[in-house]
């Protein structure tokens, strides 16, 4: 009995030993010391020895029962250290590395360039103003030398909600409000959206985006319309960007001119982008029409100005080489991501 008592220590001692986990360990402590375990077992026995040995073994019993009990804490206690140890290593930071970067957000292209846009104006003097899209016939058409039998009313594809109201197809419209409420001196711009039944394609969109310009003083001449226009080109593309005015039409503007910049793609030599010309077209200008001034209650011959109006989305889709207009309306997050 007492060779068997020895053996289930050592089989204990041996196995506590192997133990791997604190599962490994509790599994031992029921195997060797739970009810029906192996010590337990014995000590059951023990019923079958006579009155002089029982003592003794019983003694015996309690100092195994008692050495198993410590290799079990002794090992559960080192166990418990392993396991933390590699929860320490596995949850170790290294605060020599770098820090993960976080995520913010960014603005639409239109608007980084409208930001800008808005810098070189504002910093030649020029104010900021807000109209409405949508506008009445009378601002955006009657007001600025349009008549409604105009043949010039057919250059712009109109979305006419009513008789009268319409989705203004250009930001000009805030000249005639601006001019009717304002006196000279007159130095603003107007950005915002502006609508034409035009087909969707790369190029091409019903929904787009204008910024017009006004001055408006005595003596104002087309030298300033020149100097202004040049500066904002240079100070948008660079100033090594040649600029040139060709004549156009506007009926609200007499002289009326339109404005290249050479081709930012390929600096003047012709490409895809500016269909082989080496120029861009980025806006129409000219001095306002006297029956424009006069239309808005300002006398033409004491005061002259110029305006332009210049085309938002073009001049982001050359700047960020972006090949489809429609990138722009479509809110891909991927798309604006990467601005
Ligand atoms: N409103 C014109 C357009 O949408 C652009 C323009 C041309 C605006 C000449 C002007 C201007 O103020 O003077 O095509």
């Amino acid at each position: 009995m007492k060779e068997k008592l020895n053996e289930i220590l050592m089989a204990a001692k041996e196995a506590i030993e192997k133990a791997k986990s604190r599962q490994d360990a509790e599994d031992l402590r029921v195997r060797f010391l739970g009810k029906k375990g192996e010590l337990t077992a014995i000590l059951k026995s023990m019923g079958s020895l006579s009155a002089e040995e029982r003592p003794l073994f019983g003694q015996k019993a309690n100092e195994v029962r008692a050495a198993i009990e410590k290799a079990l804490a002794e090992k559960a206690e080192m166990l418990k250290k392993a396991e933390q140890q590699l929860r320490f290593q596995a949850e170790a930071v290294d605060v020599t590395m770098p820090a993960e970067k976080q995520k913010i957000g960014s603005l639409h292209p239109l608007n980084i360039v409208l930001n800008d846009m808005l810098e070189i104006f504002q910093s030649m003097g020029f104010d900021v103003v807000d109209g409405p899209e949508v506008e009445t016939d009378h601002y955006c058409f009657e007001q600025l030398n349009v008549p409604a039998d105009h043949p010039a009313r057919d250059m712009q594809d109109t979305f006419y909600l009513t008789d009268t109201l319409l989705l203004r197809t250009q930001t000009s419209a805030a000249q005639a409000r601006t001019m009717e409420v304002t006196k000279p001196p007159i130095r603003m711009v107007c950005p915002g959206r502006v609508f034409r039944a035009d087909e969707v394609d790369a190029t091409h969109s019903p929904v787009f985006h204008q910024l017009e310009g006004l001055v408006v003083d005595k003596g104002v001449t087309m030298c300033d319309l020149k100097g202004v226009l040049e500066q904002f080109a240079h100070e948008i593309y660079g100033p090594e960007t040649k600029v040139k005015f060709r004549p156009s039409f506007f009926p609200f503007t007499e002289p009326s001119v339109e404005v290249d910049v050479t081709c930012s793609e390929c600096g003047g030599k012709g490409c895809r982008v500016c269909k082989g010309s080496g120029w861009i077209e980025i806006l129409g200008a000219g001095m306002v029409h006297p029956n424009v001034l006069r239309n808005c209650g300002i006398d033409p011959k004491v005061y002259s100005g110029f305006a332009f109006g210049i085309g938002l989305d073009r001049l982001t889709t050359t700047r960020y080489k972006i090949s489809d207009i429609r990138l722009l309306f479509e809110n891909d997050k991927r798309f604006l991501d990467e601005f």
